[in-house]
């Protein structure tokens, strides 16, 4: 009679110390990993096993700005052994097409990642398009949002280089961009270019649907300059462990950039960042700086802190 009850109480520890671990497994998200990486982001019906190697939704996205050292960003954090990234823009909230295709298919576009792993993508055409931050949300209102921004008149000068250098290779005409940009003398405000750097604007919309703490600004200007104490703070706003270090990145006095280097592997960016700027003279960019000082105290106070900015 004893035993039994002796053999009844111990079957009782056991199951209360297996119930104590499910929750704390439930609560943590499984296997230790950040919070944001909820159930809809990285359950995958293409897995039975938890441990596989999967295509996740992304639990972090780099939404902009176009020109704003996106690409330096993704590669950057690429460089931590938990965060794996969707090597080229998806553009799936943004292009209808994709976004009926679905979240199925979206996942498809991923890396393979084990749990714990973050999956990044970057797609700078998020930012300024208005359908794009409720459709986020609807797949993951935990995801964390990256915004990297910079300088928006150097910005602006980069997007139209962008653009000039794209009609070049196609053999297709061009206006200089001082024919763009100015109407009489004067900004034109219908210069897309020009719209893109308004980033008070289309953050509105972003801060109508998430929580501030939920997007991390970066400085692309600091980044250029010196990337590593920008990859400490994105580390820190996405939970991960210190991994990335000042070793990772080196100074290419011919690129003018830093390159990163990983495993006695080094990789610069290619030609497309970092290449000279389209001209513009000296007072139509200090017409530009005048123009964009209202917008950016207001980017400012939205974001809590200001920049150095022209
Ligand atoms: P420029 O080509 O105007 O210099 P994006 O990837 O969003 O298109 O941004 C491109 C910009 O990234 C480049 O703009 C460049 O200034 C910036 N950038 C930041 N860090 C860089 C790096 N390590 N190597 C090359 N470009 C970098």
């Amino acid at each position: 009679m004893l035993w039994t009850v002796l053999l009844a109480l111990l079957v009782l520890l056991v199951l209360q110390t297996q119930l104590c671990v499910c929750l704390r497994e439930l609560r943590s998200g499984g296997s230790g990993s950040p919070s944001y990486l909820s159930s809809s982001s990285s359950s995958s019906s293409s897995s039975s096993s938890s441990n596989a190697t999967q295509q996740r939704l992304p639990g972090a996205i780099i939404i902009g700005v176009r020109k704003g050292g996106t690409r330096a960003l993704l590669e950057m954090l690429n460089l931590h052994p938990d965060v794996e990234v969707a090597k080229a823009e998806v553009h799936f909230f943004n292009v209808e097409e994709h976004y009926r295709r679905g979240l199925a298919w979206y996942r498809a576009q991923m890396p393979f990642t084990l749990p714990g792993q973050v999956t990044v993508e970057k797609t700078p055409g998020y930012f300024a398009a208005p359908q794009v931050p409720a459709r986020v949300w609807d797949m993951n209102p935990a995801v964390r949002l990256l915004l990297i921004v910079r300088d928006p008149a150097e910005r602006l000068v980069s997007d139209y280089t962008q653009v000039l250098h794209n009609r070049l290779t196609r053999h297709k005409p061009y206006q200089p961009l001082e024919e763009l940009l100015l109407h009489k003398g004067h900004i034109d405000p219908g210069y897309k270019a020009l719209q893109r750097s308004l980033y008070h604007q289309h953050l509105a919309r972003w801060l109508e649907v998430f929580p501030r703490e939920q997007i991390h600004v970066v400085d692309g200007d600091a980044l250029i300059r010196d990337p590593f104490p920008e990859l400490r703070k994105a580390e820190r706003f996405l939970d991960l462990p210190p991994r990335i270090s000042p070793n990772n990145f080196y100074y290419n006095t011919t690129k003018g950039f830093y390159c990163l280097m990983s495993a006695g592997h080094d990789k610069c960016l290619d030609e497309s960042k970092g290449r000279p700027h389209a001209p513009l003279s000296a007072e139509a960019f200090r017409e530009l700086c005048r123009y964009f000082r209202e917008p950016n105290k207001l980017f400012f106070e939205m974001v809590g802190r200001s920049f150095s900015w022209c």
